[in-house]
């Protein structure tokens, strides 16, 4: 149902021990992605893909389960009969729907979170969990935001993901649980909608170009957002579960980037493919303020310093695969009338 694995992913000559990786939130936009690459690069069978969704939904052919990762026991249960060495975290409410409803996602991101990490902790799991530009706030050197800088978000979605680093730091220090993670700034990719991020126009815009030939944008036209394309994401999370432990200083979180435009910039590099695409502007206060209070850009240096990360797609790059990738993805969901 989803989409081919993500591209440039070569299987592991040998494994160093023999991982199993649960992922939670495999449904979602970087899970169904994050799924396909680990079952190429491992075995199919050492990854577990658990979602609150029913698979039924969306796994496929694939061994997947339902799993709220906000039940302790449901998350050592499965942690258990998998005999799962890794876990990667992706269960998460994004900014803009955290805004909807704070306390919801204060409950889930948090929630789930200590879960995994408590399991992680008792059974000598691995982590990997995503943070986010969000972490950031108004105060922050905005372009570009340093490594280590002050971490002061106005966003409860920021609130969560700057107390889920430290509290990966915490259960490193005090119970020596592996986990890692990286701050992504927006994701851009086709095989999953994105859900309740404020950087989703930057998703949304294609598919409304390829069925509608123009987009109605929830943010001004010159709002200059950090993003990356979703191949450098999925290699960077594995990357960096790959990197030696003693070459890390950064474990939770490092910055990545890969290109950083707005809107206007966008829609010229949609134009490059599709000369009569239209753009119009209707600025959504709460996502705006949201956006304008991220940093513009991440230095990325010290995850390139500690284990090599560099991004491959710039923006060019990455529209021609975005149009190449989502007109076959719309073919098979069978949208029919996307344009050329
Ligand atoms: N893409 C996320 C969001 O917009 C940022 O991490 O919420």
């Amino acid at each position: 149902m989803f989409g081919p694995p993500a591209r440039r992913f070569q299987r592991v000559g040998h494994l160093p021990h023999m991982k199993r990786i649960l992922i939670t939130g495999a449904a979602g936009q970087i899970g169904t992605e994050l799924s396909a690459a680990l079952r190429t690069r491992y075995e199919p069978e050492t990854v577990l893909a658990t979602d609150i969704r029913n698979p039924a939904e969306w796994a496929g052919a694939y061994h997947a389960e339902e799993l709220d990762s906000l039940d302790t026991r449901a998350v050592r249960g499965a942690v258990e009969r998998f005999g799962a060495t890794e876990i990667f975290h992706l269960a998460a409410v994004l900014s803009a729907a955290a805004e909807q409803d704070p306390a919801r996602a204060y409950r889930i991101n948090m929630g789930t979170l200590l879960n995994v990490l408590q399991v992680a902790a008792e059974t000598g799991c691995r982590v990997f969990t995503p943070s986010s530009i969000a972490v950031f706030g108004p105060e922050t050197p905005s372009d570009p935001a340093p490594q280590s800088t002050l971490q002061r978000p106005t966003t409860m979605y920021g609130v969560t993901k700057v107390a889920g680093e430290l509290l990966c730091d915490y259960y490193h220090t005090r119970f020596g649980v592996d986990a890692r993670g990286l701050r992504f700034p927006g994701l851009v990719s086709y095989t999953a909608p994105a859900g309740g991020g404020t950087t989703d126009y930057a998703v949304d815009i294609f598919r409304c170009a390829l069925t509608e030939g123009r987009y109605t944008c929830f943010l001004k036209p010159d709002t200059r957002m950090d993003m990356l394309y979703m191949p450098d994401a999925i290699r960077a999370i594995v990357e960096l579960m790959e990197a030696p432990s003693e070459a890390l200083v950064h474990r939770n979180a490092f910055n990545v980037t890969g290109m950083h435009f707005t809107p206007a910039e966008l829609a010229d590099a949609i134009r490059v493919h599709m000369p009569d695409f239209e753009i119009v502007y209707e600025p959504d206060p709460l996502r705006q303020a949201i956006a304008d209070s991220w940093p513009a850009r991440l230095d990325d240096s010290e995850a390139f310093e500690q284990w090599g990360w560099r991004a491959e797609y710039g923006l060019p790059d990455m529209v021609a695969d975005m149009f190449r990738g989502l007109r076959s993805q719309l073919a098979r969901e069978g949208s029919g009338s996307a344009r050329r």
